[in-house]
């Protein structure tokens, strides 16, 4: 059987993190696109020298042109630009879609259908305006952004109690960063949920909100140590976590932004749920009761997306 095609329409320090990643796990060959001339071209021949050592096999092109993604499998979208220290995500808005215009248009001609994943961010937005501009079904175009929210809460819920992040799972809603929504009764060591911990005296729910908040602005705190750019690590391993699901028809059940028709109460935007990824790309929405507080903060959030949206529609009306 052919090996898998994924193309990479970014190869920025997310591209170049997914390139190494997927080379890693022999998940595919991958095409690396980028408009900067040598860059992709540099960081392929790189990581495909690389491969030798890990013992793996896949081809890795970089590329300037949209063809060579043709007939792609899954298309990754970071392009764009990141974040800077005291910027917010919806401060990329406007230059992001423009670039979203472009790299929609090569995606529509020569990889239609292809399960796209966007990281772009504002990405709530990016997802949808990115849907907009293909036309793609809307079950194979996605966006990554409650994988690395759950990863950040797990990795300090697994650090404050000293337990292995594989036993913890958290469970979260909404848009990425700053309206998250973490559902805590959802949120487990072991399947022993966060308020019997509390009850446990394993943690305080002061303590518990602290670590909320920090996993709200987990994206602000790298950027803010970082100076230049925005994190690329646990994004690039969420997004090829749903990359494999998909691939490999494994159906797991991961929070995306994923298009909403009525779910939750939502038409029309793409929101942070759960989903099963399998061949078929988004098989289905999960839909829980949420109580009143947290459905509160789960509108909350839906009414920030659909700002975003609504400032898409201003400044690119054809999108519509
Ligand atoms: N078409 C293709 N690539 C583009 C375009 C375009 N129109 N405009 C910019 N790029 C490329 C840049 O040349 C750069 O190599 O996108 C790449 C982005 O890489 P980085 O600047 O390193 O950004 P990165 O950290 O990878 O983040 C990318 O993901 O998490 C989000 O907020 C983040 O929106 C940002 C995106």
């Amino acid at each position: 059987m052919a090996r898998k095609k994924i193309a990479l329409i970014g190869g920025g320090m997310i591209g170049g993190t997914l390139a190494h990643l997927i080379g890693v796990k022999e998940l595919g060959d991958v095409v690396l696109f980028d408009i900067v001339e040598g860059m992709p071209q540099g960081k392929s021949l790189d990581i495909a020298e690389s491969l030798p050592v890990e013992g793996t096999d896949a081809q890795l092109k970089g590329t300037n042109e949209y063809v060579d993604i043709r007939g792609a499998d899954v298309v990754i979208v970071t392009a764009g630009v990141p974040r800077k220290p005291g910027m917010s995500r919806d401060d990329l808005l406007e230059v992001n879609l423009k670039v979203m215009e472009q790299v929609g248009a090569g995606i529509k001609k020569y990889a239609p259908d292809a399960f796209v994943i966007c990281i772009t961010n504002p990405l709530d937005a990016m997802v949808w305006a990115l849907n907009q501009i293909t036309g793609l079904p809307r079950h194979m175009t996605v966006g990554m952004a409650g994988v690395l929210d759950s990863a950040r809460f797990r990795y300090f819920l697994a650090e404050e109690f000293d337990v292995s992040v594989e036993d913890v799972t958290a469970f979260v809603l909404g848009g990425h960063g700053d309206t998250m929504v973490p559902l805590t009764r959802y949120t487990t060591v072991a399947g022993i949920p966060l308020p019997d911990l509390i009850k446990m005296h394993w943690i305080t729910h002061e303590r518990l909100g602290e670590i909320v908040q920090r996993t709200r602005d987990g994206g602000a705190e790298i950027v803010g140590l970082l100076k230049s750019g925005s994190a690329y690590y646990a994004p690039a391993a969420s997004a090829v976590a749903m990359a494999e699901s998909y691939l490999k028809d494994k159906k797991r059940v991961l929070p995306c932004a994923a298009y909403l028709n009525g779910e939750y109460g939502v038409k029309g935007l793409y929101v942070g749920v759960p989903v099963v990824i399998s061949a078929k790309g988004v098989e289905r929405v999960i839909e829980i009761d949420l109580t009143s507080g947290e459905r509160a903060d789960f509108m909350r959030s839906v009414e920030s997306v659909q700002g975003l949206v609504d400032a898409c529609k201003r400044i690119a009306p054809g999108l519509g």
